[in-house]
């Protein structure tokens, strides 16, 4: 292993619509890392990581986990259900991955409870054509909870007085809602605290405050990456609101989210498709229907399918007034791009370059959606390289016209590249730059 000396704290983030490939960036960089830490999101997200033949899906724990001494964190920004972190960390044991003694859980963390689940699935139902298309795991309703007061931290979690308490006061609106609104049975606090009590006890030895273990480890000057789950287009604040995750992707996410200030932070890497994908509702200016959205979603060589949910990811070509919108607001110094190979048999290329909406130009993304919902994408077309990349293993092994794409593509969204990835394998990358 060969970890970074010097102190390098760098953030890692989607710029698009999530799905980016931050699992397999994130997993290469973490070799040269002595700690990865998550900072927002639940198991709403799924990192694929390969190592080689073997593919781990990873919901909660950070990518980095999967080196044995990486020490993983999961920062308070997250909102953690605790029934599936520890399936997932019992699967990744069976697996031969043990986390034992390097898994840091945030005691301010939220916890995600069964109620949160069966609230996400009723109000996203509820809202009928204007359903967010939520991936039904009680992040938002976790979220909801967090902020209005009544949400349960970690540290509350392993307390079982404390837990039965705080169950108590968190159930009463939500049987409230469910009894009066839904027609639906209440949920007993009784029984809702006592089937919390083995994983209560379980989680015991991994809840920690961990804002402390990471400014302690910045001190020492240890190498850190702050890990996003989603994407910049899915922030609750810059993204297409309503039809966004209840978190903070973005780069300034993981100040709040780990307790680790801006001023400490040396180096913010995007992780960039080289076309776009959305999964759920909401606009996206560049998607393709039909035939051309299918060729897309099956060139791969996983396609384009969630690796939380399963459904269909919509596709669409690469859109620069969302990456560079996202090179913005994350202050992007570097950026990787992933899944070049996807296009290795498209004859032309276009790349959104501006949105046209009743005969206004727009060079930045619309607040309104009405706008990004019925702009009109300007293209121009690159011309592609219709050869396969997946063998590529420096910048200069790629077809003139992939070289081409990539410097067009950095250069429309004013960022340099330091990967272009083709392929899910860890030696299907090429470094242009080494970011930590
Ligand atoms: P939620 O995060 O489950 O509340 O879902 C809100 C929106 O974010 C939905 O459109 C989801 O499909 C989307 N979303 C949440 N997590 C991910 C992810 O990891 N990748 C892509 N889309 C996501």
């Amino acid at each position: 292993m060969c970890r970074g000396n010097g102190m390098s704290v760098v953030v890692v983030v989607g710029t698009q619509w999530g799905d980016e490939g931050k699992g397999k960036i994130i997993d290469l960089l973490a070799e040269r890392a002595h700690i990865v830490a998550r900072y927002q999101g639940g198991n709403n997200a799924g990192h694929t990581v390969v190592i080689g033949e073997e593919e781990f899906i990873l919901h909660l724990i950070p990518s980095g986990a999967l080196y044995p001494d990486t020490i993983s964190v999961m920062g308070n920004g997250m909102v953690i259900d605790p029934v599936v972190l520890c399936e997932e960390i019992d699967s990744l044991k069976a697996r031969g991955i043990d986390l034992e003694g390097r898994l840091f859980v945030s005691d301010r963390a939220h916890v995600v409870l069964p109620c949160h689940k069966i609230l996400d699935q009723v109000l996203d139902e509820m809202r009928g054509e204007g359903r967010i298309g939520t991936t039904g795991r009680g992040i938002g309703t976790c979220y909801v909870d967090k902020f209005t007061r009544v949400g349960i931290r970690m540290a509350d979690f392993i307390e079982p007085e404390v837990l039965a308490e705080k169950t108590e006061i968190s159930l009463r609106e939500k049987n409230a809602f469910l009894n009066g609104r839904c027609g639906k049975e209440g949920i007993d606090p009784k029984r809702a605290a006592e089937e919390m009590l083995p994983y209560s006890k379980r989680m015991r030895r991994y809840v920690t405050d961990t804002a402390t273990l990471l400014n302690k480890a910045v001190a020492r000057g240890e190498s850190i990456l702050l890990e996003s789950a989603q994407g910049a287009l899915l922030d609750v604040d810059f993204g297409t609101y309503p039809y966004v995750t209840s978190s903070n992707p973005i780069s300034g996410g993981a100040s709040v989210g780990t307790g680790i200030p801006p001023s400490k932070i040396d180096r913010v890497l995007g992780v960039v498709k080289a076309y776009t994908t959305r999964v759920g509702e909401g606009p996206m200016p560049t998607e393709l229907f039909g035939e051309a959205a299918e060729r897309l979603r099956n060139a791969g060589p996983r396609g384009e399918y969630g690796a939380t949910t399963g459904r269909p990811r919509r596709c669409g070509w690469f859109d620069a007034i969302v990456v560079r919108y996202s090179a913005m607001l994350n202050g992007l110094d570097y950026v990787a791009i992933t899944r070049l190979d996807v296009l290795d048999d498209v004859p032309e290329i276009p790349m959104c370059v501006g949105y046209k909406y009743k005969g206004k130009t727009y060079d930045t993304f619309p607040a309104l959606l009405r706008v990004a919902q019925e702009c009109e994408p300007i293209y121009e077309e690159m011309p592609g390289w219709m050869s396969p990349t997946v063998d590529a293993r420096r910048f200069k092994d790629l077809p003139a016209a992939a070289r081409n794409y990539v410097e067009r593509l950095c250069e429309l969204v004013g960022v340099p590249p330091a990967i272009v990835s083709v392929g899910p394998r860890r030696d299907q990358t090429m470094v242009l730059k080494e970011v930590i």
